[in-house]
């Protein structure tokens, strides 16, 4: 295990460039198994979710070829696996699209189900409702998922609950189906136009990405392509939410504002100021920032991956703020953690009621999840005095070298892993 030791009583400043998304990566790389040909991918982030998706990719028999440090060459070739390993699986829940992709290509998946996680129960009846419908036929026995269909028929679905990952997998499935899919009430995040667009390079016909209705006309046959990978507005969100937190002055460079507009009104609601030009935001903290009632949405509403930095942000706000977590059930990990540091908040089920600012002071916490995680950084940096943050695997997972990009905005953070610790309580023995 690992853990950063951050000292408090930072403004971050400067500038931070924001790298690929995560969530765009992690569903662009098992979508690279459609295509007879050769797939360049650009911009992908150093974390360890596309490091195991990579693996995952090569214990299929997929042939990789590093072009750079965010760049892959991938050719499928015809693949001899189909069965993606339990123990790589089991480290990320986006292995789930091993099922839309297997299926449009061979007609056959059989995938671990999905581990749980800590935001509460995360179900893909939704995924497989779509499969279903698309005339695959559903087996699930021994923690597998066995999925096969002679054929894969377009179809009409209306999802029950706008869901990112049914979107990206039923997409991923109908755009080898036979005919005209059209899928509603789907999800509208930037990722999915990403995943739609990278797909289109390859030969498919799918319209209306990033609507509530997406059209899908199947083909038969998926060329190789080039395709650079959004940028991560969850990343950059946590940046911009860092800055206002630690009353700096942080330009995140490399962005898609328009992706970022959620966050952009939310932090200016706080007084911070936030200037915004094509392809970069610059955040500024003020001394004394205002509370503000935040309720997370599926996109363009504000994501619920940076409710946990922007209750951090609201500890710091004289007042009351009232945070609803809309999109998940048990979201609300890092509050405890949080509460070690001094703050104040109060949950009552999706509710959280942060009496805004108390001073945080350091403290050893533990990350519970990725963005809490991150959420806990914030905080570190924001406090009085040394915290330790354990268990950052989390953080890893999602945020591409996330130490150095904090230390080149002024902070004083380390990694130490836990023999280090060991070592130095050994030497007091
Ligand atoms: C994606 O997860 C993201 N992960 C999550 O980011 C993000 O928090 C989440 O979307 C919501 O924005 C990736 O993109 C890899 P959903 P996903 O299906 O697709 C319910 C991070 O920090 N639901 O949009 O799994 C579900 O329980 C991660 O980067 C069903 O009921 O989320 C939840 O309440 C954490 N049935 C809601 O829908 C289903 O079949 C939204 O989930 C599917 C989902």
């Amino acid at each position: 295990m690992e853990k950063f030791i951050v000292q408090g009583n930072t403004r971050l400043s400067g500038s931070v460039k924001i790298s690929g998304s995560k969530n765009s990566a992690v569903a662009v790389l098992p979508a690279v198994i459609l295509s007879s040909g050769t797939v360049q991918l650009e911009n992908l982030p150093g974390i360890t979710d596309v490091h195991t998706m990579i693996k995952i990719l090569e214990t299929l028999g997929v042939l990789i070829r590093r072009r750079g440090r965010d760049a892959l060459e991938l050719t499928p070739g015809n693949l001899s696996n189909l069965a993606p390993s339990y123990e790589l699986v089991k480290k990320m829940r986006a292995s789930y699209y091993f099922m839309g992709s297997l299926l449009a290509r061979y007609g056959r998946a059989e995938v671990p189900i999905p581990g749980g996680c800590d935001l509460g129960p995360r179900p893909i009846d939704q995924h497989l409702k779509g499969f279903t419908a698309l005339g695959a036929t559903i087996n699930i026995e021994h923690g597998m998922i066995n999925l096969s269909a002679e054929k894969l028929v377009g179809a009409h679905i209306y999802l029950d609950v706008v869901s990112i990952g049914a979107t990206i997998n039923l997409m991923l499935a109908a755009a080898a189906a036979e005919g005209r899919t059209v899928l509603e009430n789907v999800a509208k995040e930037p990722e999915i136009v990403d995943v739609a667009n990278f797909l289109n390079a390859m030969g498919a016909s799918i319209r209306g990405a990033g609507t509530d209705v997406i059209r899908i006309d199947g083909v038969r046959k998926f060329s190789g392509a080039r395709h650079t990978v959004i940028p991560d507005r969850i990343e950059a969100g946590t940046f911009m939410l860092a800055a206002a937190s630690t009353g700096g002055s942080v330009i995140v460079e490399d962005v898609i504002p328009k992706h970022l507009e959620a966050i952009t009104a939310k932090i200016r609601e706080t007084g911070a100021t936030v200037e915004v030009e094509p392809e970069r935001i610059k955040v500024k903290g003020i001394e004394s920032l205002a509370p503000s009632d935040l309720k997370t949405f599926p996109y363009p509403g504000f994501p619920t991956d940076l409710q946990p930095p922007c209750m951090v942000l609201l500890t710091a706000a004289r007042g009351l703020s009232v945070i609803t977590e809309n999109v998940f059930d048990g979201r609300f990990n890092h509050v405890d953690e949080l509460k070690r540091m001094g703050a104040r908040i109060k949950v009552e089920g999706r509710t959280a009621l942060v009496e805004g600012g108390v001073p945080l002071t350091g403290a050893p916490v533990t990350a519970p999840d990725l963005r809490s995680g991150a959420a806990l950084i914030i905080a570190a940096l924001m406090a009085d005095g040394e915290s330790q943050i354990n268990e950052i695997e989390h953080v890893d997972r999602g945020y591409d070298n996330l130490e150095q990009k904090l230390v080149q905005l002024g902070a004083s953070i380390r990694r130490e892993s836990e023999s280090d610790y060991q070592e130095q309580a050994g030497d007091l023995e």
